[in-house]
């Protein structure tokens, strides 16, 4: 019997693509940093593959699936998002894509906090002044001071998985909470929080008795001194940061986004730091990956307050690699790609956890 066939656009660790080894699939993998060309995609897919393990910088649009006409049986997405897979083309065809929800849930967490912090607390200026031997003295508050984090107010913008795993590391540091979310108020996970401080603060954990509350947007930027963001990329998020909701953001709060690139408008981004209508930002995606060598966010004059990152948010090492799909993106990917190649979960796609468009499934 022929072995499924399987095209990965990136290498996704040894260890996830041994599972599908040991499942007798024969793999071939693109070995390359960069993506490869589409014509390649479209080359392997229309060779008959079963399957085709993909990242978020691979076009899977209606071309790809017309190519895989009668022989792609699945898409494994190795990433949470895929903003890149042209989903009502998927369900046409009738090919399943998985994601890998959950697993990233807390490396993009913690590192939405680290970069809070790191602006802030002018990480990056203070290393930058040791290595190029500008460190002459101790001194009281030159040649810079950073922003405290602990006790401040933070709002998180998108409290779904991410935004409130985010929101528990910001409670560690006794942070007044301001949740804003589209999809309405989950009234459990705000109780338990507030329980969560009034515990810390009664038992003498804290000096102050945090809170946390769901506001509307307006409300979550203008009372923050940390805004950051955790929403999908929609239709209705493109741009949610422009001019006028910058302008609502107070002169002394720092703006952080690992959620996607289109939700800032950069220019306007750029305008407000500036102008000093903010006092900074961190950000890990762009609305052009890698960033343009013309991007004005390179700007030396906002060196200092604006701290630049790859895309690098989910990049943990057990997160990224782990060939366990409770642990690991690659884990989470080869499973899925394994469930629809092996009909598990009685062969139906929509039963199946890590297939995203379930819609094209269910009678
Ligand atoms: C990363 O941005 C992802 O969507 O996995």
């Amino acid at each position: 019997m022929r072995k499924p066939r399987i095209y990965a656009t990136c290498d996704i660790g040894h260890q996830a693509l041994r599972c599908l080894f040991d499942h007798g699939y024969d793999v071939e993998v693109y070995e390359k940093a960069d993506p490869p060309p589409k014509s390649l995609v479209l080359e392997k897919v229309a060779s008959g593959i079963d399957a085709l393990i993909t990242t978020l910088r691979d076009p899977i649009d209606e071309e790809v699936f017309q190519a895989g006409q009668g022989t792609l049986k699945v898409i494994g997405q190795d990433a949470v998002g895929y903003d890149n897979i042209d989903r009502r083309a998927a369900n046409r065809y009738r090919v399943p894509f998985t994601h890998t929800p959950d697993v990233l849930t807390d490396a993009t967490a913690e590192f939405a906090f680290f970069i809070l912090g790191c602006v802030s607390r002018k990480l990056y200026p203070s290393e930058n002044l040791v290595r190029e031997k500008k460190w002459t003295t101790w001194h009281p508050y030159l040649p810079f001071l950073g922003d405290e984090v602990s006790g401040k107010t933070v709002s998180v913008i998108g409290a779904g998985r991410i935004g409130k795993a985010f929101a528990m590391k910001c409670s560690g540091f006794d942070m007044d909470i301001l949740c804003c979310s589209r999809r309405g108020e989950d009234r459990n996970f705000v109780a338990s929080v507030q329980r969560l401080f009034d515990a810390k603060f009664d038992f003498g954990l804290s000096r102050r008795r945090a809170s946390i509350r769901y506001v509307s947007l307006e409300e979550a930027l203008r009372d923050a001194d940390y805004v950051s963001l955790h929403v999908p990329f929609l239709p209705d998020t493109y741009h949610l940061m422009n001019d006028t909701t910058l302008a609502w953001m107070r002169p002394t709060a720092y703006l952080i986004n690992t959620s996607r690139g289109t939700v800032v408008d950069e220019q306007a981004l750029y305008h407000a730091l500036k102008k000093g209508k903010i006092a900074g930002a961190a950000l890990d995606v762009f609305e052009r990956e890698p960033l343009p060598e013309e991007s004005p966010l390179r700007d030396p004059d906002l060196e200092d307050r604006l701290r630049l990152f790859h895309h690098f948010a989910s990049a943990g090492r057990q997160t990224r690699l782990s060939p366990d799909p409770s642990l690991g993106m690659a884990g989470r990917c080869v499973q899925g790609v394994i469930d629809v190649l092996e009909g598990n979960y009685g062969g139906n796609p929509a039963a199946m956890p890590y297939v995203v468009n379930k819609e094209a499934f269910q009678d």
